[in-house]
């Protein structure tokens, strides 16, 4: 359930210990200091940030709560998915013992991603783990990655290779920290929103349909519930399925199987990973829509909104046999047929096996001649 007051709302993540509250809103991070009180023995802060957003929100947030009674230290990083290594970790490591930091201590995660998944895997992992909060700033980050107690970091051989399954105390969204984001990547974190309505909830998706001037403008109303009700689609799955055992999680990567081929093929860094998802999108429709399984109108809805918003539908620059070959070869493949997170009707999807790889050629956007 989400609670809403005036413009503030909170979405409570159940995990029976593991529980906490992710609250969204413009302009909450005074409420920081208020939120860390409700925690026992939380003396003694390590901020963790990157270089671009250490002067934008880490350094106020910093001196806000150092002049609260409390003990702050910073670490900051290179902006940048590179950061999210094992070297990168170890130097935090090095770093957090060096300036005392133990089980009074809280390592708040602000920033990106990147930032967030690498708290999180530092916490999980120093003294046999200790805990972290979040303060995502990007939209990927405050509708995705910060929910759910993914962490990690990546291996040269894979992405994520290495993490754990380890929520945060909490979670604060303040909205206004889009205000600085650029245009890309605003639109990588509107392709994660898109994709949470087309696939499990059709109510977002209109919201998403009936508001496209007030989402562009980022209007911070609209935004409060957006993010809210993109995280609580995602609370609900987490809760059912906290370590990945079941195969629900998978359903929030809709569009991805189409969305890391893209990834891949474009070279490392090319294309923003929410605008490789905005395409994969409307790969999925067009093969839902060839299985018989939507109608027109699933992919011309998806397609419009696609349009409207500014984000792509399509990648120019690959061919339909070059993603169909990473496809047969990856782990999604069982003997030649693919498998593919798919709609059943607009809010609503399901796994669906046994797809041929003529039937997904035929369906890709751009199927060369
Ligand atoms: N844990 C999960 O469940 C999960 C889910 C999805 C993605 N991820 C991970 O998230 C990472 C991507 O996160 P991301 O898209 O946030 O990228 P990011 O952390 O690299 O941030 C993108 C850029 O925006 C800058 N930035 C951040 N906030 C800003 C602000 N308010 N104003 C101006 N600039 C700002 C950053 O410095 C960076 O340059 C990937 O490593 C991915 O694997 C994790
Ligand atoms: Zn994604």
């Amino acid at each position: 359930m989400i609670m809403s007051q005036t413009n503030f709302q909170t979405v409570r993540v159940n995990l029976a210990a593991r529980s906490y509250d992710v609250e969204i809103g413009a302009e909450n991070l005074s409420h920081l200091r208020a939120t860390l009180n409700a925690f026992p023995n939380v003396q003694h802060v390590v901020i963790l940030t990157d270089a671009n957003v250490a002067p934008l929100y880490a350094e106020n947030i910093a001196e806000h709560l150092a002049a609260q009674d409390l003990a702050v230290d910073r670490m900051i990083i290179k902006p940048g998915e590179e950061s999210k290594s094992i070297a990168s970790a170890e130097y935090l490591w090095e770093n957090l013992l060096k300036i005392g930091t133990d089980r009074q201590s809280v390592i708040l995660a602000i920033g990106g991603g990147v930032v967030g998944d690498l708290a999180g895997f530092i916490a999980a992992t120093y003294a046999r783990g200790i805990r972290f909060f979040q303060l995502p700033t990007t939209l990927l980050a405050q509708v995705d990655s910060s929910v759910g107690g993914k962490v990690g970091v990546n291996l040269s051989g894979g992405k994520n290779m290495v993490g754990a399954f380890y929520q945060p105390l909490g979670v604060l969204i303040d909205t206004k920290t889009l205000d600085t984001l650029d245009e890309s990547q605003y639109l990588a974190g509107l392709g994660e929103v898109v994709k949470y309505g087309v696939s499990l909830d059709a109510e977002l998706f209109e919201l998403l349909e009936n508001n496209i001037d007030r989402i562009t403008q980022r209007d911070h109303i609209l935004l409060t519930k957006i993010v809210a009700r993109c995280c609580r689609i995602k609370a609900n799955i987490v809760e059912k399925d906290e370590f990945e055992m079941l195969g629900l999680r998978a359903k929030l990567n809709y569009g991805h199987t189409f969305a890391h081929a893209y990834e891949t093929l474009s070279g490392y860094g090319t294309l923003l990973h929410g605008l490789a998802v905005a395409i994969g999108l409307v790969d999925a429709a067009r093969l839902a829509r060839k299985l018989n399984r939507v109608d027109n109108s699933f992919v011309e809805r998806q397609i419009a909104i696609n349009e409207q918003l500014g984000l792509p539908i399509q990648y120019d620059n690959i061919r339909a046999e070059e993603i169909l070959d990473l496809m047969t070869h990856d782990k999604k493949s069982v003997r030649g047929s693919l498998r593919f997170i798919l709609p059943t009707k607009l809010g609503q999807c399901e796994l669906v096996t046994e797809i041929s790889p003529e039937v997904v050629k035929e369906a890709l956007c751009f199927v060369s001649p």
